[in-house]
């Protein structure tokens, strides 16, 4: 098992990426094993809050590259592509605990959740340019929403790492935590947000998140024409092979 699914009787669903051999790289089976767990936490109303993370050390390296070799067609079925748009549709609180790195969707998905704590040192990056790609999950409209244009380029075009205490001053994560505490904090955090009359989170996250929501559903599907051609060019090709063939 790949992503780790817990749930327990207060309400919060646990979702764990457990791929250490990997940096918890995204395979397509994870992406599935996400959009299905969002999904049921959608239908559930026993589950209240989604806390999403990777290990004490590592949150993610982002999608499998591997898979991006062999992505084909990015349409309405594929398994990123699902997930992508149910985690901008999901109602319900999402609290994520970043170590260590958050590497592309390690990042983008960020921009979805609605507390990040992480713990210090992090690496935030969004190394599309790199690649031969383009931004993915709404980050080109939701980064230089919460960081300005200038800031947001920094980061998308020139593809720049930023850490924790610069994610915290831009507003993308809420709090540091010491690596030794994240997992509990989180934990604590969520079942405080569980405690809370459910309807009462629910809506106010609607009215926080709802435009924008529906701003963010229509960037997904332009992000992901450019993204998918991108993808299947020799810029692209080249780079992934270079990456995955380098060892
Ligand atoms: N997809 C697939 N495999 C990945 C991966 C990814 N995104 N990130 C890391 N891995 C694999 C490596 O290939 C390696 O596998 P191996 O042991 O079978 O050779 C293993 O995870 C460990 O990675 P390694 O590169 O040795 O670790 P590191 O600490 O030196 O570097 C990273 C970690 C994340 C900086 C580096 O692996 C990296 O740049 N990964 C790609 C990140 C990326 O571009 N993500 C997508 C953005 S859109």
């Amino acid at each position: 098992m790949t992503v780790e699914i817990k749930q327990s009787p207060e309400g919060v669903l646990t979702l764990t990426l457990q791929r250490a051999d990997k940096k918890n790289a995204i395979s397509l089976a994870m992406y599935r094993q996400l959009t299905g767990a969002l999904q049921q936490a959608e239908r559930d109303a026993a589950i209240k809050v989604v806390v999403l993370q990777g290990s004490a050390s590592c949150f993610s390296s982002g999608n499998d590259l591997q898979d991006f070799l062999s992505a084909g067609d990015l349409n309405a079925n594929h398994p990123t592509v699902v997930f992508l748009y149910q985690l901008n549709a999901f109602s319900k609180p999402i609290i994520a605990a970043v170590a260590g790195l958050a590497i592309g969707i390690g990042t983008t998905a960020l921009l979805h959740c609605d507390l990040v704590y992480a713990a210090p040192g992090c690496r935030f990056q969004m190394p599309f340019s790199q690649l031969g790609l383009c931004p993915e999950a709404a980050s080109s409209l939701l980064l230089p929403q919460l960081v300005g244009y200038q800031r947001a380029a920094q980061y998308l075009l020139l593809g720049e790492a930023f850490n924790t205490a610069q994610a915290e001053a831009m507003g993308l994560v809420n709090q540091q935590v010491a690596s030794e505490d994240l997992l509990a904090f989180v934990a604590d955090k969520a079942l405080q947000l569980a405690k809370l009359p459910a309807a009462a989170v629910q809506q106010s996250k609607a009215l926080l998140r709802g435009k924008i929501k529906r701003q963010a559903e229509k960037v997904i599907t332009v992000e992901l024409e450019v993204f998918g051609a991108l993808l299947q060019g020799e810029t692209c090709q080249q780079q992934l092979r270079g990456f995955l063939t380098k060892k």
